[in-house]
C-alpha cells in the first residue's frame, strides 16, 4: 500500500489526538502529537525557572534549546507512544494545567517553532505518519496527500477535556477549562509565528455532532481516496 503523510490541525481538544491514534494503528504509520512536543518545552521551562510571574524567560529558554531534548518512544504494553523530555518519561506532567496554561506562550516563541518543525519534518521524513497540531498542514507538511481540519462546538470541547481531566483525577472546574480553551484559542490564531490556519486544501471536519465510529469512518473514507490515488 502507498505511503502518505496524513497532517491534522485544529482547534484544542477537537478530538484530533483519538483520531490521529486510530488512523495510524489502522495504518500501521507512526502517530506524532506535535502539541506534545511544545508541551515537553514548557515544563522543561516550569522546572528551570525559565518562567518569571507568568511571562517566558526567552532569552533563557533561546539559550538552552539544545539542551531540550525531546523523544517519542512506544510502549508496546499500552500500545502507546509516549513523551520523553531529557530521558524521562513525562507523558502525566505535560497534560497537568500548570503545562496548559503556559504552553501557548512558549509555541509562539520563533526559535522554539524552529526547532521543533525541523524535529517533525525528522519524523516524518519517511512518510507513513500522522501528525496532529496546529500548523503541520500549513507549515510542516505543505504537501501532505490528506490534510484534515478539525472543528467542534466551544462548549462540547470544553465538556470532553473535563471528562479527560476527570479521568486522570485532575481537579479543575468546567468554568476553568473553558476560560483556557478560550484563551488558547486566541493565542493560537492570533500569534505571529505560524497561527493556526485552515490550509487551502484541508478538508473540514466538524466533529460536534458525530460519534467516535462516524467521525472515524468519514476520514478513513478519505485515506482510502487518497492513498488509492498515489
Ligand atoms: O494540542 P495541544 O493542546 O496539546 O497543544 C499544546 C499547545 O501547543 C497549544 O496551545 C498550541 C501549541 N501547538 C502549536 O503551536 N503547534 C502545534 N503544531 C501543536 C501545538
Amino acid at each position: 500500500m502507498n505511503r502518505i503523510t496524513i497532517a491534522i490541525d485544529g482547534y484544542s481538544s477537537c478530538g484530533k489526538s483519538t483520531l490521529a491514534k486510530q488512523l495510524a494503528k489502522k495504518l500501521g504509520y507512526s502517530y506524532i502529537d506535535s502539541g506534545a512536543m511544545y508541551r515537553a518545552v514548557a515544563l522543561w521551562c516550569l522546572e528551570n525557572n525559565a518562567i518569571k510571574n507568568g511571562v517566558p524567560d526567552n532569552e533563557k529558554i533561546i539559550s538552552n534549546l539544545e539542551n531540550i531534548k525531546i523523544e517519542f518512544r512506544f510502549h508496546p504494553e499500552i500500545q502507546s507512544s509516549q513523551t520523553y523530555l531529557n530521558g524521562y518519561n513525562v507523558e502525566k506532567e505535560i497534560r497537568g494545567m500548570a503545562v496548559s496554561e503556559i504552553v501557548s506562550k512558549i509555541s509562539s516563541i520563533k526559535e522554539v517553532r524552529q526547532k521543533m518543525v525541523a524535529l517533525q519534518r525528522q519524523f516524518g521524513e519517511d512518510k507513513g505518519v500522522v501528525m496532529d497540531g496546529r500548523d503541520i498542514g500549513s507549515v510542516v507538511f505543505p504537501n501532505a496527500e490528506l490534510k484534515l481540519f478539525m472543528t467542534a462546538d466551544p462548549t462540547i470541547r470544553a465538556k470532553r477535556r473535563y471528562d479527560e481531566l476527570q479521568a486522570k483525577g485532575t481537579e479543575v472546574s468546567m468554568e476553568e477549562i473553558a476560560e483556557n480553551l478560550r484563551l488558547r484559542d486566541y493565542e493560537d490564531t492570533t500569534r505571529k509565528e505560524n497561527p493556526l490556519i485552515q490550509a487551502a486544501d484541508a478538508v473540514v471536519l466538524d466533529n460536534s455532532n458525530l460519534t467516535p465510529e462516524q467521525q472515524f469512518d468519514t476520514a478513513w473514507n478519505l485515506v482510502e481516496q487518497k492513498v488509492s490515488a498515489k
